[in-house]
């Protein structure tokens, strides 16, 4: 008897104990100042086991700064930056927020965030005139990556200057660790002027209304993670990606070219997915991404609406450092030419027996051949090319101005503006792997078509062009 109530004494005093312990995990301890980044930056994973009282200050600055090259735009941000600066908290902690704007800005602003649980998400005890700061305090209940952004009126105008980020919950059990985190958010942008049109461009309602962006980009302006702002890891590592979409319009068909999603956490809660080609983000949302680096090289982070990312900007690197896998992935192993009629597959180099035109009536049927094959893709069946994108072959006073010209084009690529009948373009023309015959012949075809000047080009032109050094910098046209 004597032991039995031991026993029991044993096991309250133990459940006691227990359940202390498990509450205890949730026990408000402490405070701290949170610690803020600039994107691509993310501040790093919490250690503590605890919830806490996190202080978040946070400065509305309205800000000048370039959304392209030779482009200005007025930004309105959280923080300095677009997207405005990460907040990293955990599940079960106090946030108490300070909202503070700055005293040169000119429109009072305020803080909706989707972390919260609360009328507006804060928005209206957080609205702030210039040289004011608001407090306002919410326990952050659920987990996930959550959007933030200014929803001051008119709403989308605040949002489409640039008024949005993330704040991440992390789980009480943390996020599974990783190697490198990154902070990627993507908005869509209307001003006056369109793409790349240079000097200060101020917002266009007009655009905006009909959901007609002029960019699309990450981090706030084109290029802002190519060249030397460009992402980086090394093979091997694990890569996670904390992505938004502020819109205030698109959805984005976010993907990353040359990788695949090991883990998508959909819409940045914790349904995971895995696995993953292309993650939609709604405007308002996010996802957390994983994948893990196996070789080198640069991957593309795109929006899949494609168009947006070859003119609108939506592109970003991240470059991968290290060891080539050949067993990964080879490069190209060989480079075979394909000649469907005679079944005859023969590489490069070796004689190749591409038939040869003897006569400028010849060379005119195999250029058709080639051009439809190759070029009218771009520039069209008709040579007359597509407004804004491509430059017409047809009556083109650039290409029968210098013949030339026109074969170096051919032969080594042509990037830059151009100006063809008075229009400018500002495409990019790959270096198209033609042999000299080839490329002879095309150009013939297409002198030779559409009202051009007539001119005949020999292979022997092309050879002997070919043969020259190209040239240093990109002659002006
Ligand atoms: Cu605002």
């Amino acid at each position: 008897m004597k032991m039995r109530v031991w026993n029991f004494l044993v096991f309250a005093v133990l459940s006691i104990t227990v359940s202390a312990c498990m509450n205890g995990a949730d026990t408000m301890k402490g405070e701290e100042n949170a610690q803020l980044t600039s994107p691509p930056n993310v501040p790093p994973p919490i250690k503590r086991s605890h919830s806490t009282k996190v202080k978040v200050q946070l400065e509305v600055v309205e800000k000048t700064t370039p959304i392209s090259d030779g482009v200005d735009y007025t930004f309105w941000t959280f923080g300095g930056s677009v997207p405005g600066s990460f907040i990293r908290v955990r599940e079960g902690d106090l946030v108490e927020f300070n909202l503070s704007n700055h005293p040169n800005n000119k429109m009072p602003h305020n803080i909706d965030l989707h972390a919260v649980t609360g009328p507006g998400g804060g928005a209206a005890s957080s609205m702030t005139a210039p040289g004011h700061t608001s407090t306002f305090s919410f326990k952050v209940i659920n987990p996930g990556l959550y959007v933030y952004h200014c929803a001051t009126a008119p709403v989308g105008m605040h949002i489409a200057n640039g008024m949005y980020g993330l704040i991440l919950v992390e789980p009480k059990g943390g996020l599974p660790k990783v190697d490198r985190e990154y902070y990627v958010m993507q908005g869509d942008f209307y001003t006056k002027g369109p793409y790349g049109q240079r000097g200060h461009q101020p917002f266009e309602m007009e655009k905006a209304l009909k959901e007609q962006p002029d960019y699309v980009v990450f981090n706030g302006s084109v290029g802002a993670l190519t060249g030397d702002k460009a992402l980086t890891a090394k093979v091997g590592e694990s890569v996670r990606l904390y992505v938004g979409n502020g819109g205030p319009n698109l959805i984005s068909s976010f993907h990353v070219i040359g990788e695949i999603f090991d883990k998508v956490f959909i819409e940045g809660g914790d349904q995971i997915n895995r696995n993953v080609q292309t993650t939609l983000i709604p405007a308002g949302g996010s996802a957390i991404v994983d994948f893990k680096v196996e070789v080198p090289g640069t991957l593309v982070i795109v929006d899949h609406s494609i168009f947006r990312t070859f003119n609108k900007g939506s592109l970003g690197l991240i470059k991968i450092e290290g060891a080539e896998d050949k067993a990964v992935y080879s490069g190209k192993i060989s480079d075979s030419v394909y000649l469907p009629e005679g079944g005859a597959v023969q590489s490069v180099g070796e004689a190749v027996k591409v038939p040869m035109a003897r006569t400028k009536q010849e060379q005119m049927t195999f250029g058709k051949q080639k051009y439809e094959a190759v070029c009218a893709a771009c520039h069209q069946l008709n040579g007359e090319g597509i407004p804004n994108a491509f430059p017409p072959l047809a009556k083109s006073d650039y290409l029968n101005a210098d013949k030339k010209r026109a074969i170096g084009t051919v032969l080594r690529g042509l990037q830059g503006v151009v100006t063809v009948n008075g229009k400018q373009f500002n495409s990019v023309m790959p270096k198209l792997d033609l042999s000299d015959e080839e490329i002879a012949n095309v150009l013939t075809y297409v002198y030779g078509s559409w009202s051009n000047a007539g001119h005949q080009v020999s292979a022997q032109e092309v050879k002997a062009l070919r043969a020259e050094k190209a040239p240093e910098k990109p002659q002006e046209h």
